[in-house]
C-alpha cells in the first residue's frame, strides 16, 4: 500500500493547524522531532506533537532525530500510529522497538544514508517499518543521495525472502521527478516536506505524488 506523509517541518509552524487542514488527504503526517545533539537542528517536543495529534484526524509518523531514544520512544507513541528512532542514535535498538509497540504504535528505525544494510538487517524481522534517509538528517529542502536507494533494494528483497511485512518508508529529497523511481525501488511510503509545502493546492500534490508511486 502506498502512502504519502508529509513533513511538517516545511510548514508555517506559526500557524501549525491551519498547515495540518492543508494536508487532510494524507496518509499519515510527518512529525521531525529533533534534538539539536543527534542533529545539528532543533524542532518540537512532545508537548507540541501532543497538540498536533489533538487537532487532526490524520495518524502522526513521529521520526525521532534524537538521543536516548530509549527515554522517548514509548512517550511519542501514545499520540503516534508509528514512531521511528535512529538506529545510530540506540544504545539498545531491540528494547526500543519493543517499547514502542508496548505503547501501542507501529515501532520503526531510521538509517542514516552511510549506514549499510548488514550493520542492522538483523532488526528487520522484529520492525514494522525501517526508514532509508535519502538526506542527512537535520533539514528539509536537500536532494535525494541516489546511492541510499540500494538500501531500499536491498532491504525489500530481504523482507520478501524472509516472508517479513515490512514497510519501507524514504525520507528525504522526494519529489514529483523522482518518487516513481524510489517506488521502484521496493519504498510504499513517502515523506515529502519541500514536495508537498511548496504546491499551491496541498492536496493535489498528495494526489499527484500517491499516483506517480502506485504506477510501477
Ligand atoms: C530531514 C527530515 C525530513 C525532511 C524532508 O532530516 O527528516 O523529514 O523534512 O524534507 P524534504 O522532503 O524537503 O527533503
Ligand atoms: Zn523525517
Amino acid at each position: 500500500m502506498v502512502r504519502i506523509s508529509p513533513s511538517i517541518l516545511s510548514a508555517d509552524f506559526a500557524n501549525l493547524e491551519a498547515e495540518l487542514k492543508s494536508i487532510s488527504s494524507a496518509d499519515l503526517i510527518h512529525v521531525d522531532v529533533m534534538d539539536g545533539h543527534f542533529v545539528p537542528n532543533l524542532t518540537i517536543g512532545l508537548p507540541v506533537v501532543k497538540r498536533i495529534s489533538e487537532v487532526t484526524n490524520v495518524p502522526l509518523d513521529v521520526h525521532l532525530m534524537i538521543e536516548n531514544p530509549e527515554l522517548w520512544a514509548a512517550k511519542y507513541a501514545q499520540f503516534a500510529h508509528s514512531v521511528t528512532f535512529h538506529f545510530e542514535a540506540a544504545k539498545d535498538a531491540l528494547a526500543t522497538i519493543t517499547s514502542i509497540k508496548a505503547a501501542g504504535a507501529k515501532a520503526a528505525m531510521a538509517i542514516k544514508p552511510a549506514t549499510s544494510f548488514e550493520d542492522f538487517q538483523h532488526l528487520c524481522g522484529d520492525l514494522d517499518m525501517l526508514l532509508v534517509m535519502t538526506v542527512e538528517p537535520g533539514f528539509g529542502g536537500q536532494s535525494l543521495i541516489e546511492g541510499a536507494l540500494e538500501k531500499v533494494t536491498k532491504a525489500r528483497s530481504f523482507a520478501d525472502d524472509k516472508g517479513l511485512s515490512l514497510s519501507i518508508q524514504v525520507d528525504g529529497g522526494v519529489t514529483v521527478g523522482n518518487i516513481a523511481s524510489i517506488a521502484k525501488a521496493g519504498a510504499d511510503t513517502f515523506v515529502a516536506g519541500t514536495a508537498v509545502f511548496e504546491a499551491k493546492d496541498r492536496n493535489l500534490r498528495i494526489e499527484e505524488l500517491r499516483a506517480l508511486a502506485i504506477t510501477l
